[in-house]
């Protein structure tokens, strides 16, 4: 089968395309005939060796698939051949990646694509629609009518952030860098989007929230700043953070407990398939519904992996700007 691999961390370069043995799965695993795949920030952080992970040799990138069951082992239970299927948590932890024609995948991190949905926007949302779904209700256990904050409102995690809280019935203030991603946030329903480039955030978040500050606080970027957060976060407010591993900010002590504040943190590879099945029946419930809908702003041919990183990587890292939504790669 045709595969994106490398065997040594590093830049976008040492992603090779070539030949590799289509694999063969085990008694739970099912073999996908991939239709599309995406790109994380975590599969950036894997190649270039700043998230070290056992990487088996060569190591084929991507955790998130969608695609179309070929053959299933002989303990599979859930899904059979035809099935139409999608799921994330490859490409972590030694388990094989998805940039390639085919994948095992243990039954466990799969789950049914819903007949309109397509395989790019199933292998879209996958990894962010989890971990959006993990911060917002695992961790800060959002009710209907609270409020929350998310930068990045177009960002995959962000995309998703927005649009699960509307369809949980609460309001979301949102950020983003130009018009046209404004008016995407609001065609989801955003209540109040502002442009981080040039609005008072914490004067609008005041503002809408006559004083009170929001319930959740869901931060997408790597430099929390803990001390304008806790300032506009109401008590019993609740903060997730969830990117930044190299982050050190100031934490303002007093000012957190005195309102009865909660953190939480998380990564969302470490959560078991069980909890992550949750998040996918409630992602598939609201694809299904078109409460849920995946920006894709960039797709790019499997021969182009490389160059599909280094695009994410211009836009995650360096901030060029310039995605709007998802990078999605088909083989
Ligand atoms: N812990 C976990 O399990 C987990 C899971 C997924 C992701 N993550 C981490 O979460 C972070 C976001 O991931 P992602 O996939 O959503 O990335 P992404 O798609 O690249 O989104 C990043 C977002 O940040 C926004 N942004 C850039 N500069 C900003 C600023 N100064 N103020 C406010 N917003 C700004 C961008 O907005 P514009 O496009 O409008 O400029 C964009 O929407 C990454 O660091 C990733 O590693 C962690």
């Amino acid at each position: 089968m045709r595969a994106a691999f490398y065997r040594t961390t590093g830049g976008p370069e040492v992603i090779q395309v070539g030949d590799l043995p289509t694999p063969t799965p085990g008694p739970t695993e099912v073999l996908v005939r991939v239709g599309a795949a995406s790109v994380n920030p975590i599969d950036l952080y894997i190649r270039a060796g700043t998230v070290s992970m056992p990487l088996p040799q060569p190591f084929i990138p991507g955790c998130d698939l969608a695609g179309t069951v070929e053959a299933v082992g002989a303990d599979v239970v859930r899904f059979q051949p035809g099935d139409r299927v999608w799921g994330s948590n490859q490409g972590l932890l030694g388990r094989q990646g998805t940039f390639a024609e085919y994948a095992c995948v243990d039954e466990d991190w799969l789950y049914p694509t819903p007949a309109h949905v397509s395989d790019a926007e199933a292998a879209a949302g996958a990894l962010v629609g989890i971990t959006a779904h993990i911060g917002l209700f695992r961790c800060a256990r959002l009710q209907a009518d609270e409020i929350v904050f998310v930068h990045g409102g177009t960002g995959g995690v962000g995309s998703m952030v927005v649009q699960m809280t509307k369809a949980a019935g609460g309001k979301v203030i949102t950020t983003v860098g130009s018009a046209e991603k404004a008016d995407l946030c609001r065609s989801w329903g955003a209540d109040l989007v502002l442009n981080y480039k040039t609005d008072d955030i914490a004067a609008a978040i005041r503002d809408f929230t006559q004083g009170e500050g929001v319930h959740v606080w869901y931060e997408t970027q790597r430099e929390p700043d803990f001390v304008s957060t806790v300032g506009l976060l109401r008590r019993r407010g609740r903060m997730v953070i969830m990117a930044g591993r190299q982050a050190q900010p100031i934490f303002p002590v007093g000012p957190f407990y005195v309102k009865d504040l909660s953190l939480f943190g998380f990564a969302m590879f470490n959560a078991p398939p069980l909890e992550q099945r949750i998040c996918a029946e409630d992602i598939n419930r609201w694809l299904s519904e078109k409460k849920l809908k995946v920006p894709i702003g960039k797709t790019f041919s499997l021969a182009e992996a490389a160059e599909a990183h280094r695009f994410l990587e211009a836009n995650t890292l360096h901030k060029a700007g310039t995605l709007i939504g998802k990078v999605v790669v088909v083989p």
